[in-house]
């Protein structure tokens, strides 16, 4: 999804995106141990990038976007994924003419053992009202699907000035978990607005800590992004308790 992303992003006028998928042998340039792989490419027909972007395209927060648009992960991630994996994301792109982002995943040798249970996910603590505020629709979809699974109930909002409002409701809500990099409002400021409405709200910020402002005057519980849910379960643990 961000590699089709990207795609669409990089075709602000239109063109085409073609997804592959092929068998692979990984070759000298994935670096790889040999074996069997698969290759999944996205190929767009974009924009493309320079050299140097290119170079700095897996860089977490490294992104050309504005303020609102990118957030510099979605490549980070998916490249983080892929090594996870035992496989690579390779990554080639000509300016004008397009990029082809290719990932190459090991192919599975055995299959599961059938009594293999399949491991149960913990719960939350305890279920709580979140309001989650971020400006990416991606990471909205993502953690509010991790929220949801993990048994909250989540109010979801794009802006800080749509959470001022909910708050403002005077709707229940347990607790807000908010991005800080936005436009309009940054997630510091909500907070601080926040504090004035409702001071016993408790607030998570979640956040690469690169992004703050030094000496920021409220110190509020922080999830550097990006999360896995076992991480956003345990930090909202701690908090609701
Ligand atoms: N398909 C693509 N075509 C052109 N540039 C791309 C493409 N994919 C990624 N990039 C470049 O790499 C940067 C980082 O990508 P990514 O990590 O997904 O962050 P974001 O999309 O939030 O900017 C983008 O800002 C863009 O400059
Ligand atoms: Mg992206």
């Amino acid at each position: 999804m961000n590699l089709a992303i990207n795609a669409r992003d990089a075709m602000p006028d239109g063109g085409s995106i073609e997804i592959r998928i092929r068998d692979d042998q990984a070759d000298e340039e994935a670096r790889l141990p040999p074996g069997q792989y698969l290759a999944l490419s996205v190929i767009d027909t974009g924009e493309g990038m320079s050299a140097e972007t290119l170079k700095r395209a897996v860089e977490p927060f490294f992104s050309s976007k504005p303020v609102g648009k990118g957030t510099g992960l979605g490549l980070s991630m998916v490249h983080g994924l892929a090594v996870q994996l035992g496989g690579a994301l390779q990554l080639s792109s000509e300016v004008g003419v397009g990029t082809t982002a290719t990932l190459i995943l090991p192919v599975a040798t055995q299959l599961p053992k059938a009594e293999a249970s399949i491991p149960v996910r913990r719960q939350a603590g305890r279920s709580a009202v979140i309001l989650f505020v971020d400006d990416d629709p991606l990471i909205a979809m993502s953690t509010t699907e991790m929220l949801e699974d993990l048994g909250h109930r989540v109010i979801g909002v794009s802006s800080g000035l749509h959470a001022l409002d909910i708050i403002r409701s005077g709707q229940q809500i347990d607790l807000m978990v908010t991005d800080h990099v936005m436009p309009g409002m940054t997630g510091l400021q909500l907070a601080a607005a926040s504090r004035q409405l409702r001071p016993s709200l408790p607030i998570l910020l979640a956040t690469g800590y690169a992004e703050l402002p030094e000496g920021s005057q409220l110190d509020l519980p922080r999830l550097a992004k990006p999360y896995h849910q076992d991480q956003l379960r345990d930090r909202l643990d701690q908090m609701l308790r």
